[in-house]
């Protein structure tokens, strides 16, 4: 095995055998089946153009393989290697071209961290939910299996309650701690959809409006800057000025250095240059002017998940047809959350961008589950289909008798307006 420099003293033991036991962590889990995923984050100087290494297991013709994948500025170089041979490019890559390695078993994530002084800490965390998801795959890895992007013992967690003081979840925290995982997962495949990277050493830039106790502005700056190895610089606005100075200070206390809160109301900010923008449950037209910031300041990923819908519902004039569904009250306020989100869509897409609405964690974890996704194209819109789009925001408008819809005013206001 490569080790780091070795000196004799016993920081330098401790700083191999930590090492040591991740490989051994890794080499147990390749044999017994529990392997899930690996991922080589961080680059060195020494890495070039190479930001990233995951690595998944395979079989090709009846020989156990890890499948490396090196994802450079601008491409992609893969390469199938018998276990043995992967385990040993990865021990060289890492701390010469990589300072963190991210282990995912089926029972266990595990993370080791070489600062550039070469001190190395290993985080260990039991992870026990994805175990039966994990059976069902099939034993030749040919299929993504599910996967958690945060370890349960990131220290963010910790200093946000989601953990005690031993890593362990706090029980009244395990719906956040799913929803911040499932929506670290949208993120990372949005990311890709989008082909997001660092420009010339640039910071990706995120703002997360209404960003509360900053659970997911934390986990996404977090999954940037050790998931994906990126340089970050990610501002959480929030109107609560309590909740700012405590979660400035929680991000403080963890090192997570480019991470900011702000005191300040969506209407009023808006930053210049934003590469993913974020609205989880900012209220009513709150998240139509955090949408209207994250198109203005060219965001290629835009998460938002809507939350309580007023603007529209006393608008609708109910079409006779669907007066007998919608007199009733529950049935009229679902059908105006849909109608609110569906133009809030379509609007996105007649600003270039490819979107889509889904559940993002099931109800029996939290009622405000719906989230709206887009993904700046990266080729322009045609034009028949921009006519197109306006012509169904319209048509939909006129059928329900709606007057004004707030993201439309914004987006047809003059830019600076
Ligand atoms: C339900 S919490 C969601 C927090 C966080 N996004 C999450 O999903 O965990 C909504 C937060 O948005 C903040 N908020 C509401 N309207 C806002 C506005 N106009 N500007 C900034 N923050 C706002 C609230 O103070 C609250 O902390």
């Amino acid at each position: 095995m490569t080790a780091p420099p070795l000196s004799a003293d016993t920081d330098a033991l401790a700083d191999l055998a930590r090492r040591e036991r991740f490989f051994d962590a890794l080499r147990v889990a390749l044999g017994d089946g529990r392997f899930k995923r690996l991922l080589l984050a961080k680059p060195r100087p020494g890495a070039g153009e190479l930001q990233r290494v995951s690595a998944r297991r395979l079989d090709l013709r009846g020989v156990p393989c890890l499948q490396l994948v090196h994802q450079h500025r601008t491409r992609e170089l893969t390469e199938n290697l018998p276990l043995d041979e992967a385990v040993a490019r990865i021990d060289t890559l890492l701390g010469t071209s990589f300072s963190h390695a991210h282990l995912s078993t089926r029972d266990e994530e595990l993370q080791l961290l070489i600062s550039k002084r070469g001190k190395v800490a290993l985080h260990r965390a039991r992870v026990a939910d994805d175990a039966a998801d994990e059976a069902a795959a099939p034993a030749d890895g040919h299929v993504r299996s599910k996967r958690r992007l945060l370890a349960l013992d990131t220290p963010f967690l910790q200093a946000l309650g989601v953990t005690d003081r031993a890593g362990a979840l706090v029980p009244a925290m395990a719906r956040k701690w799913k929803q911040i995982n499932k929506f670290v997962e949208v993120l990372d495949h949005a990311l890709d959809e989008a082909g997001l990277a660092p420009r010339e050493g640039q910071p990706v830039r995120v703002v997360d409006f209404g960003a509360g106790k900053g659970y997911l502005t934390c986990a996404t700056h977090h999954h940037l800057t050790h998931g994906r190895g990126w340089p970050a610089q990610t501002l959480g606005v929030e109107l609560r000025a309590e909740l700012v100075a405590q979660v400035n200070e929680a991000a403080a206390q963890c090192g997570l250095e480019g991470l900011s809160f702000q005191c300040g109301d969506v209407r009023d900010v808006a930053p210049e240059r934003v590469d993913v923008m974020i609205a989880l449950h900012a209220c009513d037209t709150a998240t139509d002017h955090a949408l209207h910031a994250g198109v203005r300041a060219g965001a290629a990923v835009i998460l938002s998940s809507p939350c309580c819908h007023k603007q529209i519902r006393p608008q609708i004039s109910l079409p006779p047809l669907l007066r007998p569904m919608l007199k009733h009250g529950i049935h009229l306020g679902q059908e105006a959350e849909m109608l609110t989100d569906s133009l809030r869509a379509l609007l996105l897409e007649t600003q270039g961008y490819d979107t889509q609405v889904f559940e993002f964690v099931s109800l029996e974890h939290t009622s405000k589950n719906k989230m709206i996704l887009a993904v700046k194209r990266r080729q322009p819109l045609p034009a028949a289909r921009l006519q197109a789009l306006h012509e169904q925001i319209a048509g939909i408008k006129a059928f329900y008798g709606i007057q004004e819809h707030c993201l439309e005013t914004l987006l047809q206001a003059p830019a600076g307006a």
